[in-house]
């Protein structure tokens, strides 16, 4: 039977190798399956649970969708929208608000991380960002949700929150209990200059990660200065237990040419970094770079994103409003 997908990435720019090989690679496999009916968002009520500047929202909404499109998601299959422009979703959150409970979202682990020292200053909305991501998939009856590993707890809760609301109303598989899809492999990329930290849009450095607009010399220069540790590669995974940063690289290397880790091992094992680093580029750049090129050649195009864009509302909000409104009459209102 074909699976019932919802996956968003939020327009915050700088989409990453980790977000392409922990999340987009695996969105472009579903849709490439005949049987899925496959809804991908851009998450831009998300975004704006921390400052966004309103010029480069809109610019990097365009990003998104045409990263999407230039990774191989085709809009003709697939539902590409954006999450702003189906108000289902915002109404949704608020009803399961009052269901969720302080308790589990005060165990978020990404809500400290991100909240840091000085909660009292976070954002409501960055504090109840679980919930709406719970409205998106519930909205959607979805089967499967194909994410990186960082968003496993969001995906426990989202079924925490349909389960209670199923018992609460007496409504038995209302909302169905969404699977999450997490690579086993390589669900977590990490910082070319740590590690021990995931690769993200909003670290500092620019070098701790490879962009997925980034061109050949970028790609190069970057994995030049990946940071690493002064051993030959190493024979066994074992030996690579305790070296991250090498861990990272061959991980990222096993992934892109679908090699297992074992072999990428093999082939490498008593050489020099520098020689890694150059098959590594080599392997990077023959999968980046179309992807970059045509997302140059997509921004152009706005009018064509707007076209996707817009039709992929149409049938969303069809989809949401319909069970939105089942929601409503199970409220009482
Ligand atoms: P975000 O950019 O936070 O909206 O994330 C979009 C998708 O990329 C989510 O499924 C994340 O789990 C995934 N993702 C983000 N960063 C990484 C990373 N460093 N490694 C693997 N997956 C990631
Ligand atoms: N929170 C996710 C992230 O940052 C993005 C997201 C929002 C999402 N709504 C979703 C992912 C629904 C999957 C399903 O990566």
């Amino acid at each position: 039977m074909g699976k019932k997908i919802f996956s968003g990435v939020q327009p915050t720019g700088n989409l990453h190798l980790g977000n392409y090989l922990g999340a987009i690679k695996n969105f472009v496999k579903l849709n490439n399956e005949d049987q899925n009916d496959c809804i991908f968002c851009i998450v831009d009520l998300h975004a704006i649970t921390v400052a966004q500047d309103p010029k480069k929202l809109k610019d990097n909404i365009y990003e998104t969708a045409a990263t999407f499109i230039a990774s191989g998601i085709d809009p003709k299959k697939s539902i590409i929208f954006n999450q702003s422009s189906v108000s289902a979703h915002s109404e949704a959150a608020w009803i399961l608000s009052c269901v969720a409970r302080m308790g589990w979202l005060n165990r978020m682990t990404q809500f400290k991380e991100k909240a840091g020292k000085d909660k009292e200053k976070a954002s409501i909305g960055l504090y109840s960002y679980p919930v709406l991501m719970a409205a998106d998939i519930l909205l959607y009856d979805t089967s499967h949700v194909p994410v990186g590993d960082d968003q496993k707890q969001h995906l426990e809760l989202c079924r925490d929150i349909a389960q209670k609301f199923n018992n609460d109303f007496n409504v038995d598989d209302f909302f169905k209990i969404p699977e999450p899809l997490i690579q086993k492999k390589f669900s977590r990329i990490m910082s070319l200059r740590d590690g021990t930290k995931k690769m993200s849009k909003s670290e500092l450095s620019d070098l701790s990660r490879i962009n997925l607009t980034d061109d050949k010399d970028q790609i190069i220069n970057k994995i030049k200065k990946a940071k690493t540790d002064i051993l030959q590669l190493p024979a066994t995974s074992a030996d690579l237990e305790k070296r991250p940063e090498a861990k990272n690289l061959m991980s990222i290397y096993s992934s892109i040419t679908d090699v297992n880790l074992d072999d990428t091992i093999n082939k490498f094992s008593g050489k020099n970094f520098s020689e890694f680093k150059e098959n590594l580029s080599e392997v990077l750049i023959d999968e980046i770079n179309p992807i970059s090129n045509e997302i140059k050649k997509l921004l152009k195009e706005k009018s064509f994103l707007d076209q996707i864009l817009d039709s992929g509302r149409q049938k969303a909000d069809k989809i949401a409003s319909e069970k939105l409104k089942k929601i409503q009459e199970i409220m009482g209102f």
